[in-house]
């Protein structure tokens, strides 16, 4: 847990009766290989939980070999990558990831609405083999999948699906194939590398201190003292249009967040962020 995600992951096991043993690391840092080891060896967890891009305060989750890992504990893995799937380079079979859900809204440019998720094998047969059947029937993934005809079934009616979702996610999914994963990791690190350079001259810092931990996708910025941040939001969205996030969590008053996500990440945006801040810096007379 390193913050709001992990966080809420954590209320949503224990609302389900869970045990919940957490790894706790400050906003801004991420647990290591070595730390993740030490609990799976010392606890013996069934599950474990990591945040790919920690949203709230701007971290990367390094994922290679903790999958390995998990299967040597016998304990599956579970990765959110609502802000990142499509936006940094992820490989759910060659890490071994046993369990992956995102977000429609972020990275992959959908309208809201959908989760899109997957199993792995051992995943799969976990849920399909459970003693219980889940409390809710509306989360049971093993009625979900029957409407989708998984496992030959006729596809029975379980809920009536967002259809104009699902059709938007085609298109969105169309758009991302047509530009290439590869090139569409580049698009986010490239932007991620430009918007750096422009507040770096700024005088701005990075939150995350480590660049290796730094989420292309979502970008924190320490606010400098001196700086009013409400106002210099206030000034981006007046000005500019642009709309500039505060910290969430952890990281409230402590941050500016610049989401740069699918569609809207492209040079010229980040250009006017660049330009917002230095004007809004000006109109404060830190600059
Ligand atoms: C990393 C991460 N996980 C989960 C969520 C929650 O997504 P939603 O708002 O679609 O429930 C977000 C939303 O920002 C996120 O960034």
């Amino acid at each position: 847990v390193s913050g709001i995600w992990g966080q809420r992951f954590t209320e949503k096991c224990l609302r389900h009766g869970a045990e919940v043993v957490q790894l706790v690391k400050e906003a801004g840092l991420t647990p290591s290989y070595d730390e993740i080891a030490k609990v799976l060896e010392e606890e013996k967890p069934q599950v474990l939980f990591l945040c790919h891009g920690e949203s709230s305060s701007g971290t990367k989750q390094k994922l290679d070999g903790v999958g390995e890992l998990c299967a040597k504990h016998d304990c599956l893995l579970v990765v959110d990558t609502v802000c990142t799937l499509v936006g940094e380079p992820f490989f759910a079979d060659a890490w071994g990831i046993d369990l992956v859900y995102s977000g429609a809204q972020k990275c992959i440019g959908c309208p809201p609405g959908l989760s899109p998720m997957t199993y792995s094998d051992k995943a799969y047969e976990k849920v399909m083999n459970r003693k219980t059947k889940p409390d809710i029937f509306s989360f049971d993934v093993t009625e979900v999948g029957r409407q989708w005809g998984f496992n030959g079934d006729k596809r029975p009616y379980h809920h009536t699906p967002p259809i104009n979702i699902m059709f938007a996610m085609r298109e969105a999914l169309q758009i991302v194939s047509e530009e290439g994963l590869e090139a569409s990791w580049n698009r986010h690190l490239n932007a991620h590398y430009q918007l750096w350079e422009g507040l770096d001259k700024l005088g701005l810092k990075p939150f995350v201190k480590n660049p290796e931990d730094r989420l292309s996708t979502v970008n924190c910025i320490e606010i400098p003292d001196g700086v009013d941040a409400p106002r210099l939001i206030a000034h981006a969205y007046d000005k500019y249009n642009l709309e500039i996030s505060g910290g969430l969590g952890g990281t409230a008053g402590k941050v500016f967040r610049i989401g740069l996500m699918g569609y809207n990440c492209t040079p010229r945006n980040v250009e006017s962020v660049v330009t917002a801040f230095e004007a809004g810096l000006k109109e404060q007379k830190w600059l």
